[in-house]
């Protein structure tokens, strides 16, 4: 089945071709260049089931920008409301004419569910607790231009890995660069299955030692729960901020919730590039688009 539903089925090269892509159109893009339209006389389709602000909005600038018509479904006003099932309402949108779905669910696997019914290539745009590959992609962007490298880059994952989607595709994906990962969290949400990763209960520990801190939102749709003992322990706030090495760097992938995961003055500061990944966002998108356009996907 073609498109992009897990980090698992791109090989290392895959990666690497995706990064450099995406980093070569955002290039293209900053400097006002023409870029290919591969997608032209194509039709994507945004399936959206949960919220989504940047994901959602760069899918649809990403396809636009390759050529692409796009339509977006709204779960909130279509026949779903009326007891459509959710297969139906695929085959529906398959039948308009989509060559292309982008699909994010709250249940894992919908995405790679979505690909069987509909025999077309999806784009797995967050599904449950499971993935959330172009979101990898995007860091993994943002980490080699701000970095020149991605092999022997030390990152710590920290705060709710266990719920986090995000969390899954990063832990599948940045070892593969060379990347050297530890999970950083109350031990209720540390996954049982590390993927070969280390772990830590302590922040304070792990912050001396990392190039890259990425902080994760409290997924309280998916069970997680805020406590005063998770942002007195978690926190980046200032001082903990001031403990990182000169060079290093702070990731989030949006939304982020000011005063939990992180104080307002440390997502204020230099170090946090969050503004950067969203900036990424749309060439990355477009280089998964184009790559499933030319098959190589
Ligand atoms: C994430 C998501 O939806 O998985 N957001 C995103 O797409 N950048 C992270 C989150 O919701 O916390």
């Amino acid at each position: 089945m073609k498109g992009l539903t897990t980090i698992d089925s791109l090989s290392r090269a895959d990666l690497g071709a995706l990064t450099r892509r995406g980093s070569s159109l955002r290039d293209r893009l900053d400097a006002g260049g023409q870029v290919e339209r591969p997608l032209a006389g194509m039709c994507v389709a945004n399936l959206f089931f949960e919220p989504s602000t940047r994901t959602r909005l760069s899918f649809d600038l990403a396809a636009q920008r390759l050529g692409a018509e796009v339509i977006t479904f709204n779960p909130e006003t279509a026949s779903t409301k009326k007891g459509e099932s959710l297969k139906d309402t695929v085959l529906t949108i398959a039948a308009i004419g989509a060559d292309i779905l982008v699909v994010r669910h709250e249940q894992n696997g919908v995405p790679q569910r979505v690909a069987e019914w509909s025999g077309l290539p999806v784009v797995n745009a967050g599904d449950g607790t499971h993935e959330h590959p172009t979101q990898m992609l995007v860091d993994a962007v943002t980490m080699w231009r701000h970095f020149g490298r991605l092999e022997g880059l030390r990152m710590a994952i920290v705060g709710d890995v266990s719920h986090s989607r995000v969390a899954g595709s990063l832990m599948r994906g940045m070892p593969a660069l060379g990347v050297d990962l530890t999970l950083v969290g109350p031990a209720e949400w540390l996954p049982d299955e590390t993927a070969g990763c280390s772990t830590s209960l302590s922040l304070d520990d792990v912050l001396v030692t990392v190039d890259v801190v990425y902080l994760l939102r409290v997924q309280t749709e998916r069970g997680g729960k805020i406590t005063p003992g998770y942002v007195d322990g978690y926190q980046l706030d200032g001082a903990r901020s001031a403990s990182l090495g000169t060079d290093a760097v702070i990731l989030h992938p949006g939304p982020m919730n000011r005063g939990v995961e992180i104080a307002e003055e440390v997502a204020e500061s230099p170090r946090c590039l969050v503004t950067e990944q969203v900036r990424n966002g749309v060439p990355v998108r477009m280089a998964v688009l184009g790559a499933i356009a030319e098959g190589a996907l």
